[in-house]
């Protein structure tokens, strides 16, 4: 980025968040505006970079200190393209840099022992983010959405996660049976765009 808020002095930022917190929900309104002036950095995405896959949403790793006390990523949303339902398992924000998405909530409800089935993915809500949107996600009830882009345009997200989500292991959830199994979503660079 040429001008204007960089990664380092997000990162500086958000070291000193996690050096006073550790509450999931008041890091993430700590972070809140860090994101915020990240999605106003014009060049924040290469135009190299912006560019969605044919089949499936594209997934840059932009940034992650050493320590990967947290990650910035960029996701190319083609018109279309989904993310299934899934979670986390670690606090994160979801900011609309570009065009627009659609993300629907869930809650993942026991029914106990014995129940069947035993597991409800229930449909909570659905909103449409629009450039300048933030959202946020954290464990263990406020955790798991699906996001897709329904348009015609392009949409890019920016997302701060806890740890480094290209190695998180964390799950798919699915809605009409309450099933789930274990994923990892890895980037699809190596090498962070900054460092
Ligand atoms: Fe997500």
């Amino acid at each position: 980025m040429s001008d204007g808020y960089t990664l380092r002095q997000l990162n500086s930022e958000i070291d000193d968040i996690l050096a006073v917190s550790s509450d999931h929900r008041t890091i993430i309104d700590a972070a809140r505006p860090l994101l915020e002036k990240l999605l106003k950095q014009p060049d924040l995405i290469p135009e190299a970079y912006r560019k969605p896959h044919p089949h499936k949403y594209a997934q840059y790793l932009l940034y992650k200190p050493d320590n990967e006390a947290f990650s910035v990523i960029a996701f190319i949303w083609g018109p279309k393209q989904t993310a299934p339902v899934h979670d986390h398992l670690v606090w994160g924000l979801v900011g609309l840099y570009e065009g627009a998405v659609q993300e629907k909530r869930y809650r993942r409800i026991d029914h106990g022992k014995g129940a069947e089935p035993r597991f409800e993915v229930r449909e909570l809500s659905e909103v449409t983010a629009r450039k300048g949107d933030i959202s946020f996600v954290y464990p263990p009830d406020y955790d798991i959405h699906g996001v897709s882009n329904p348009f015609d345009e392009v949409a890019i997200t920016v997302h701060i996660y806890g740890t480094d989500i290209g190695k998180q292991v964390r799950n798919i959830h699915d809605p009409e049976t309450g099933q789930m199994r274990d994923v990892i979503t890895r980037h699809d660079n190596d090498i962070p765009l900054y460092s």
